[in-house]
């Protein structure tokens, strides 16, 4: 038999290579099913990491006065530039990263480190070979896939194509430098969602990687703010080198709770390059070029209100957010410990994973502290097949809902 197909629009046939939904709207979905059968439950939601703290007091001046000056004849603003306004790019430079010589022009202002980290692959060619870490944020592997860049699903579950990097318990969930070579490799620090920051050694280590390979390291730095300790560099520009091979993603979603306001940025050094058979191009050029096409500038109110967390008393402001939830983070990983839990993270980020109870999967802890506690967590094989047996927990959460939820799994 002969099939007819007419011509007719055709899909990307890689989105079928996802594995289901995307992972935090399934969470929610699985949440509102739950909410709809026991209307009168009460959730202690410790599952997406979403802040539950208002705004620095500096920033919501700052957004409040520019949307005033946007109401001004001679004062408001139309289309600003596609990288940022210069004020907030140097805040950011002199500041976020005072003596390790990065300069505003390298610095991208954008609407989320997601849509950044997503979309970077872009100046990619197919065939470049990629690394993630296992379990890490599902982004840079689900971006990678909907590309095109990975090949069919192995009978693991895993995609063909892609170097896993595990971290586990028994490499302290530190992505360990591979012995073959790899051209794209996105790193996560501290990860999301183990918790754990990536020391200057490892560091060190994946930036001669990088040379010797001459591969490009995609940073995920979130959560730097949150890092506490000394050993572990906030930034990756720290390490001697890495601004010839590093792109480093940051964002203010979560040390200034902006999740709603939407305001991150990237850094691309100039001294970056890549290759083209044979010739040599600038990734910093390629960025801008990218970002100028696709990205009209994030709004004029919240750059002022980023750049006001930049001033003095911001900085403040802002410290005392970080501290406040590693607190929570803290005050909940002890008592998830005396109750006899096995729980990572929560030092050098608001993170922290746990281990299930022997033989109880990922998914079925994630029911069960659901239906028997109504407490929402994240199941940690959902970040990927090396967090099966692990459960995250975000300390973003209330004070009260962590609280209330110990109680909970104290009771039984
Ligand atoms: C998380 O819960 O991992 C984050 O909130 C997700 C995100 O930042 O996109």
């Amino acid at each position: 038999m002969q099939y007819y197909f007419p011509p007719m629009a055709k899909l990307n046939h890689h989105f079928s290579k996802l594995s289901g939904n995307y992972l935090f709207p399934e969470i929610e979905k699985r949440v509102a099913d739950y909410r709809q059968k026991t209307p009168h439950c009460k959730l202690m939601d410790l599952g997406i990491g979403d802040i539950t703290q208002p705004l620095p007091a500096s920033a919501v001046a700052a957004l409040a006065g520019a949307a005033l000056e946007m109401g001004k004849q001679g004062a408001f603003r139309g289309y600003g530039p596609s990288e940022g306004y210069s004020f907030l790019r140097e805040a950011i430079a002199s500041v976020e990263y005072a003596g390790l010589e990065i300069d505003p022009s390298e610095i991208f202002i954008s609407d989320g480190a997601q849509s950044d980290i997503a979309n970077f692959q872009e100046l990619f060619d197919i065939d470049n070979r990629i690394a993630i870490p296992d379990p890490t944020y599902p982004v840079y592997l689900d971006s990678n896939v909907i590309a095109g860049r990975t090949r069919a699903l192995l009978k693991t579950g895993r995609h063909g194509g892609v170097t896993y990097l595990p971290c586990t318990e028994e490499n302290e969930f530190k992505p360990q430098v591979p012995t073959i070579p790899i051209d794209l490799i996105y790193l996560c620090s501290p990860n999301n969602p183990t918790g754990t920051a990536m020391d200057r050694k490892l560091l060190k280590q994946w930036v001669d990687y990088a040379k010797e390979n001459n591969a490009i390291l995609l940073l995920d730095g979130a959560y730097s703010a949150f890092i506490t300790d000394p050993d572990a560099p906030q930034s990756i520009f720290e390490i001697e080198g890495a601004r010839e091979v590093a792109v480093e993603f940051r964002t203010f979603s979560k040390s200034a709770g902006f999740t709603g306001l939407r305001c991150s940025y990237t850094v691309v050094p100039k001294g970056l390059k890549i290759y083209d058979f044979g010739s040599i191009h600038s990734l910093h050029a390629l960025w801008n070029r990218r970002h100028a096409t696709k990205f009209n500038g994030v709004a004029y109110p919240i750059q002022r209100a980023a750049a006001a967390l930049f001033t003095p008393q911001g900085q403040k402001e802002v410290k005392a957010l970080v501290s406040s939830y590693l607190e929570r983070a803290r005050l909940f990983r002890q008592g998830l410990a005396n109750l006899g839990y096995t729980v990572y993270g929560g030092q050098d980020s608001p993170y922290l994973w746990c281990k299930t109870p022997p033989k109880v999967s990922s998914w079925n802890f994630f029911d069960y502290l659901l239906q028997s506690h109504q407490i929402v967590s994240i199941p940690g094989s959902g970040f990927g097949h090396a967090g099966e047996g692990f459960i995250r927990f975000s300390a973003f959460a209330d004070s009260s809902a962590l609280g209330e939820a110990l109680q909970r799994l104290k009771s039984g």
